[in-house]
């Protein structure tokens, strides 16, 4: 074996216990107790320490092309932020233009990947039309590893009822899962353009005009789509109570419908879009009040609608989204997390709000079994990729640009005091991250096909 993480306290989501795990090949070899080295492994003492799988990011948007703006981080500021957050794998978007072939797109975007990511990553693919090249294209999408297609009920490249229907259905017969962006797309324009009239420009307005109801209603209406068509759907981003309750209604009735949440959207409410950096925390949907806040924590903590965390992390630097700060539709959405998403969530568990068990749940495993990653990875298991963090239960954190790894010249998550800290990333057996110093390199991550 090349190394043996000693005497820490094993945490998959299932449980823990105090024992070694070996690896080889950057693989997990052996899981158990008074494992013996061979004599070229390397040792490490992990006691003390937590030893979780790495966590899996479901949904990032690193070089993403937003018209005038390009989100902040590229592949390797990305996934380097990623890996000292203890991620692991990051799935991102293949965004096709209209007209284009999506193979075509996939392959360009991994080749835009590839010699950049710091640690393993896989695609979605993204459907800004849909018609029958694009129906007919999913096979063939599928075949190269990508399962999963994303669709928006709003912006430019959103999809109509029908076309979501037709999505539905071709996914339903693929095995697919079919990820949803959920805004009432006319009840917000028109929210936007009365404010825009009455000269209300500033970032609470973003909020004001996308509000619990606009994102409910979507959440509603994608639901009762999926319903009909009896095929899987991934809801991304979910942010507010009453979608989240019909999250809950249809998950009782035995739909295979989904839900991921985002840090963003637990930690903070609407409120700081009335600060003066509210502009910053401008995303989509918006950050909501504080009823679904507490609404989202309590399907976390007891009655586990939600099924993954991930972070949307789509940052733009202060200068871009000063592009708007005299008119709100102007700024460019998205925030920032990667880095923030398992030490944030393990904090958590930590002041003990909710189990490592769980937090590792919605961080590492469901994302992998819903994302078809496991067995490879979402856990300390024999026969899994080496893909370990060793996390530090006593050790206090404050954020700080300062002390973040990707490129963003500010963090919405400054100053937050967390307890615990992830101290070292393992990407199939090498260390990326020590101790605040990252170690990893480009190119060291591998594209993971679906299957
Ligand atoms: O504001 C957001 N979330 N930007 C990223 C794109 C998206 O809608 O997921
Ligand atoms: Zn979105
Ligand atoms: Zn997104």
């Amino acid at each position: 074996m090349n190394l043996l993480i000693k005497n820490g306290t094993v945490i998959n989501a299932g449980g823990r216990r105090n024992c070694d795990v070996a690896v080889m090949g950057g693989k997990i070899i052996s899981v158990g107790q008074g494992l013996k080295p061979g004599v070229k492994t390397e040792i490490v003492d992990a006691s003390g320490l937590f030893v979780l799988p790495g966590a899996i990011d479901a949904h990032t948007h690193f070089e993403l092309d937003f018209g005038l703006f390009s989100s902040a981080d590229d592949f390797f500021t990305g996934t380097k932020a990623a890996a000292c957050g203890g991620v692991t794998t990051i799935i991102d978007f293949v965004t096709p233009n209209k007209g284009e072939s999506l193979i075509n797109a996939f392959k360009k975007r991994k080749l835009t990947a590839d010699s950049k990511v710091c640690i393993d990553y896989s695609l979605h693919m993204g459907l800004s039309e849909v018609n029958d090249n694009v129906i007919n294209e999913m096979a063939d999408v599928v075949k190269h590893g990508v399962p999963s297609f994303k669709v928006f009920t709003t912006y430019a490249f959103r999809i109509t009822d029908e076309e979501f229907t037709r999505t539905l259905t071709r996914a339903k017969e693929l095995n697919a899962l079919v990820m949803v962006h959920a805004e009432d797309h006319e009840e917000l324009e028109a929210n936007r353009a009365k404010f825009i009239s009455e000269g209300k420009t500033n970032a609470w307005h973003h909020y004001l005009s996308r509000p619990e109801e606009v994102e409910a209603k979507a959440v509603k209406n994608v639901i009762k789509l999926a319903k009909n068509t009896g095929a899987s759907i991934y809801i991304v981003h979910l942010a507010c109570a009453e979608g989240l309750k019909a999250v809950e209604e249809a998950q009782s009735e035995g739909y295979p419908i989904y839900a991921e949440t985002c840090p963003q959207y637990l930690n903070f409410t609407c409120d700081v879009y009335k600060r003066p950096d509210g502009k910053n925390f401008v995303c989509s949907p918006p950050i909501k009040g504080k009823e679904s806040r507490d609404a989202l924590w309590d399907s976390i903590k007891n009655k586990k609608n939600i099924n993954t965390i991930a972070t949307d992390h789509c940052p733009f630097n202060t200068f871009d989204k000063d592009y708007g700060k005299d008119d709100f539709t102007m700024i460019p959405n998205g925030v920032m997390g990667v880095e923030n998403l398992y030490p944030y969530m393990l904090s958590q568990a930590s002041k003990g709000i909710i189990s490592f068990e769980r937090a590792v749940e919605l961080c590492s495993a469901n994302p992998a079994k819903i994302f078809r990653l496991s067995p490879k990875k979402g856990s300390i298991t024999q026969g899994a990729d080496a893909d370990i963090v060793l996390y530090d239960p006593k050790k206090n954190f404050t954020i700080s640009q300062k002390n973040m790894h990707s490129t963003i010249d500010y963090t919405i998550w400054e100053g937050t005091e967390l307890k615990g800290y992830p101290v070292c990333t393992y990407s199939r057996g090498e260390l990326i991250y020590n101790n605040g110093e990252f170690l990893g390199k480009a190119g060291h991550g591998k594209f993971i096909a679906r299957r």
